[in-house]
């Protein structure tokens, strides 16, 4: 891989105060490689009880944010106010918002580019639904949504991209490492050809859908995967610190 290893938890819409006072005691007990930048993402509700217990080895990420300054945008947390918590990253089109939710490419490319502005980190998801990639088409599904992003983004210093194909993404039907592999090499290379020959080999590309402390270590190895977002996985600690530990 490229670049310091990176692992992102994303707990989705799961916790409740006393679970998720049990994960980050578990978390802030757990042995963990140093050469990983490890993050996870709470629900906005749980993240101040998050950061204020929380290891600072361990950076705080949020699910999402608004498209731009706080103000009138009910049901909407800000940037600003990611800030004021202390949240370091955020995680930007994940394949739930975007197909359930219904977010689209370029929304999602302001959404990266504001963020990024205001000095957040951006977890930057793509990847293709199962009925493209039997149609031949996720090269080309993964490289549209990459396009979004470097249309509107300032700069790719502050960017993790996540490819995470959605048939992959909590059915248990991990992608084998030769496929998640081929995807990766093949978003190298649109970097590579489209932003920059710099950019290209200094991005993480990290991969998620159903990773998992029995999978990781075989996907660590390949050479294009720099981390892993992680589901179902991050919300048992000991499990997700055997996930972080597959850094190779
Ligand atoms: O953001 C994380 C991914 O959607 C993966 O979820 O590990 O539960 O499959 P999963």
């Amino acid at each position: 891989g490229s670049g310091k290893f990176f692992v992102g938890g994303n707990w989705k819409c799961n916790g409740t105060k006393d679970s998720i006072s049990k994960l980050v005691a578990d978390l802030n007990s757990a042995k963990l490689e140093p050469d990983v930048d490890v993050v996870v993402a709470p629900p906005f509700v749980y993240i101040d009880q998050v950061k204020n217990s929380i290891t600072d080895r361990i950076e705080v990420s949020a699910q999402n944010s608004w498209v731009s300054k706080g103000g009138a945008f009910t049901g909407e947390i800000s940037v600003e106010q990611l800030k004021d918590h202390g949240v370091k990253w955020v995680i930007l089109g994940h394949s739930e918002r975007r197909h359930i939710i219904g977010e689209k490419d370029e929304f999602i490319g302001k959404k990266a580019a504001y963020a990024l502005t205001e000095g957040l980190g951006v977890i930057a998801c793509i990847g293709e639904l199962l009925e493209e990639r039997e149609a031949g088409k996720t090269f080309d599904v993964c490289f549209q949504q990459l396009k979004a992003y470097a249309d509107a983004v300032p700069s790719w210093d502050n960017i993790v991209i996540a490819y995470e194909p959605v048939w992959a993404i909590g059915t248990g039907k991990v992608a084998s490492p030769e496929q998640a592999q081929e995807v990766h090499a093949a978003i190298r290379d649109w970097l590579q050809k489209n932003v920059s020959a710099e950019v290209a080999p200094k991005t993480r590309i990290i991969y998620g859908g159903s990773v998992n402390g029995g999978n990781s270590f075989e996907l660590a190895k390949k050479e294009d995967i720099d981390g892993f977002l992680v589901g179902g996985a991050s919300l048992k600690g000991p499990e997700f610190a055997t996930i972080i530990n597959s850094v190779t």
